[in-house]
């Protein structure tokens, strides 16, 4: 009986050691794993956002409008410019402001400004601040994406997006691009991949139809895997994608 109840309590002990050991290996899993952040998770101070005012007032108000509204500079608040930067991350805007703003002085901005400014105008168009200021550097900007409250969306249509598929011609000799992946969206001015899509690329299921594709010489690439640039249009008929530039990876082997 004794010998009986002193197994059930070692059962019992190993049952709870194994209980918190399974817990501390799924804390240290949270721990480990990076949390998504967004532009909804207050990547930016109301102090900041302040500092950024100053500057826009200074530099940009006379472009853009001293309400956001627009004159002879887009509107940096609304729809439209939430249009343009969605599906992105916080360093194609950084970027786009640093490089090519104020209009009429463009780099004059220090990386610093810079963030103050964007994060001006996060706050204008109702992002949330929080605790810890914006910083410039490209790797935390790269790792904020700017998505809409009710989360991921599809990339708006017009935008310039990157996609991996294989180059084929149809029997009415269009080009297509088949078993491409999702649009992925991107900038004129970022860098293409230093790497053209190797062989071990994970295709998608989606059917592009490539717009201007001539002057990128597709014969040469036929049945191959190629990581296509280009103008997202989707259509009735299907989608397409007006093509700005087409990198080949010679792997046919992914490939009907
Ligand atoms: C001399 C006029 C001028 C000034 C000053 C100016 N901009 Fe612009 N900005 C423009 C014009 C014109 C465009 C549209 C062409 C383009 O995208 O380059 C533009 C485009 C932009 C865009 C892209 C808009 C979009 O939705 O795609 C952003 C963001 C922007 N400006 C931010 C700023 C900020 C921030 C400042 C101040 C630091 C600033 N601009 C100062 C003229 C100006």
């Amino acid at each position: 009986m004794r010998h009986l109840h002193t197994a059930q309590r070692r059962a019992r002990a190993a049952a709870i050691a194994a209980i918190v050991l399974i817990a501390a290996v799924i804390a240290a899993a949270q721990d480990a794993a990076p949390t998504a952040r967004t532009v909804w998770s207050g990547v930016f101070t109301e102090e900041q956002a302040a500092r950024g005012k100053a500057v826009y007032d200074a530099s940009c108000a006379s472009c853009h409008g001293p309400e956001l509204g627009g004159l002879d500079g887009p509107a940096l608040a609304g729809t439209d410019f939430l249009r343009n930067w969605l599906e992105d991350d916080l360093n194609s805007l950084y970027d786009k402001i640093h490089r090519r703003m104020p209009g009429d002085a463009p780099g004059s901005l220090s990386p610093r400004e810079t963030v103050d400014v964007v994060s001006f105008l996060l706050r204008v168009n109702e992002f949330p601040a929080g605790a810890q200021e914006l910083t410039p550097d490209e790797r935390t900007l790269s790792a904020i994406r700017v998505e809409n409250k009710s989360g991921p969306g599809p990339v708006p249509n017009f935008s310039l997006v990157r996609v991996i598929g294989c180059l084929t011609q149809r029997p009415d000799k269009e080009w297509v691009l088949t078993r491409g992946t999702d649009p992925v969206r991107t900038r004129e001015s970022a860098p293409d991949a230093a790497a053209a899509p190797g062989a071990a690329t994970v295709l998608g299921s989606q059917t592009f139809q490539l717009m201007e594709v001539a002057s990128s010489k597709p014969e040469n690439y036929e049945g191959q895997v190629v990581r296509v640039k280009g103008l997202l249009m989707r259509q009735p008929e299907g989608t397409r994608l007006n093509v700005t530039s087409l990198q080949a990876s010679g792997s046919t082997s992914s490939c009907p």
